[in-house]
C-alpha cells in the first residue's frame, strides 16, 4: 500500500481571509461543500477572530452554520480567545485551532500580544475545548523568518512547538508564514523540533512565495512528517504578513505527492473543478 499523506485544506480560511473584496458567505459556503466533495479528512472553514482585524471573517458563524456536513470530514475553525471558542462551539466547529508565533514582532502585529501572553491566553481554550471532547491544533507562524524581525532561531520555533504541544495539542503545524523557507532552513528547523517532537504530531504549513513550498514538503516527507497545510487554488495570505503569497495550492501539491507515491485519498477531477471555483471567487 501506498504511504499515505493527509493534507489539511485550509482554503476557505488562509485561503480568503486576506482577499479585499468581499466574498459572499454563501460563496463560501459553496466553496467548502465542493471540498467535501474532494475527499479530504479536514477542511478548516473559517476564523473566529475579530471583524475589526479580518473583516472578512466576520460571517464565520454564518458559513460554518451553513455548510453541508459529510460524514468522515473534520470542520475546524481558528479561535485566538476564549470568545472565538465560544463562537466556534456554538457554530458546532468539529475542531479548533490556537495560532501562535516563533516571533516576537509577528505575534504582536497578528493577535497583539507577546509569545508568552499568547500561551497564557491559549489555557482557557485548551481547557474549554478538553472538557467539551474538541480536538486542538496549534500553529507556529514565522518558522524560519519573520516579515518584522528576520530570521528566526529553529530553537525557539521548537520551543513553541513543544509549549503548544504540552499544553495539550494534538498536532503542531508549522507555518512559514511568508514563504521565505527553503530545504536547506527547513532541514535546519526540523533537526531542532524533531528533538523534541516525533514527526506523527507536525504538519508543514508552507506559504508558497517564492515557489518554494513543494520542494519545503519534500524535504519535510524526507524527514517523516505527513501532513500538509494547502489552499485550494494557492488562494490567500496572512492579513499581517505583508507581501506574503497564497498557500501551497492543494491541488499541485497533491499532483505532486501522488507522482512521488503518497496517497491522498483526493479526487484529482473533483479538486479541479473546486479550485477553478476558489479562483473565481477572488475576480
Ligand atoms: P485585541 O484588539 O487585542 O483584543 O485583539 P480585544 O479583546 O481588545 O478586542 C478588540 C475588538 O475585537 C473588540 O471589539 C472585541 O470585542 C472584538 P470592540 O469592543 O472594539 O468593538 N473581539 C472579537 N470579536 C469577535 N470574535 C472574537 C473577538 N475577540 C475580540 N474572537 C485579537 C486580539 C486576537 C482578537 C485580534 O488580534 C485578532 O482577532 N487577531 C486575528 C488575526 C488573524 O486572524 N490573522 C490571520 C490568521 S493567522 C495566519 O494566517 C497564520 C497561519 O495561517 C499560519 C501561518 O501561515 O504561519 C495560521
Ligand atoms: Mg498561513
Amino acid at each position: 500500500m501506498a504511504d499515505a499523506v493527509t493534507l489539511f485544506e485550509v482554503g476557505p480560511r488562509d485561503g480568503l481571509q486576506n482577499e479585499p473584496r468581499s466574498i459572499a458567505a454563501k460563496d463560501k459556503i459553496k466553496l467548502v461543500n465542493e471540498l467535501s466533495a474532494c475527499g479530504f479528512q479536514k477542511i478548516e472553514v473559517t476564523s473566529f477572530v475579530s471583524p475589526k482585524w479580518v473583516p472578512q471573517m466576520a460571517d464565520a458563524t454564518e458559513v460554518l452554520s451553513a455548510i453541508e456536513r459529510r460524514v468522515g470530514v473534520v470542520y475546524a475553525a481558528l479561535t485566538p480567545n476564549a470568545r472565538g471558542f465560544a463562537n466556534a462551539v456554538a457554530a458546532n466547529a468539529d475542531e479548533v485551532a490556537i495560532f501562535g508565533a516563533a516571533s516576537e514582532g509577528f505575534s504582536q502585529a497578528n493577535i497583539n500580544c507577546s509569545i508568552a501572553e499568547s500561551l497564557a491566553r491559549f489555557v482557557p481554550i485548551i481547557e474549554a475545548a478538553q472538557a467539551a471532547n474538541i480536538p486542538v491544533r496549534g500553529y507556529v507562524s514565522c518558522i524560519t523568518e519573520c516579515p518584522y524581525d528576520g530570521a528566526v532561531q529553529p530553537d525557539t520555533v521548537a520551543e513553541v512547538a513543544q509549549d503548544l504541544f504540552d499544553m495539550g495539542c494534538y498536532e503542531i503545524s508549522l507555518g512559514d508564514t511568508i514563504g521565505a523557507a527553503t530545504p536547506k532552513t527547513i532541514n535546519a528547523l526540523l533537526d531542532a523540533v524533531l528533538e523534541r517532537l516525533p514527526a506523527a504530531v507536525l504538519a508543514g504549513h508552507y506559504h508558497d512565495t517564492n515557489g518554494q513550498a513543494l520542494a519545503n514538503i519534500e524535504t519535510s516527507l524526507a524527514r517523516g512528517v505527513r501532513v500538509f497545510d494547502a489552499a485550494v487554488g494557492g488562494l490567500g495570505g496572512c492579513p499581517y504578513a505583508p507581501g506574503a503569497k497564497g498557500n501551497v495550492a492543494t491541488e499541485a501539491v497533491a499532483q505532486r505527492l501522488a507522482s512521488l507515491g503518497f496517497d491522498t485519498g483526493l479526487d484529482v477531477q473533483r479538486l479541479k473543478s473546486a479550485a477553478e471555483f476558489a479562483k473565481e471567487l477572488r475576480n
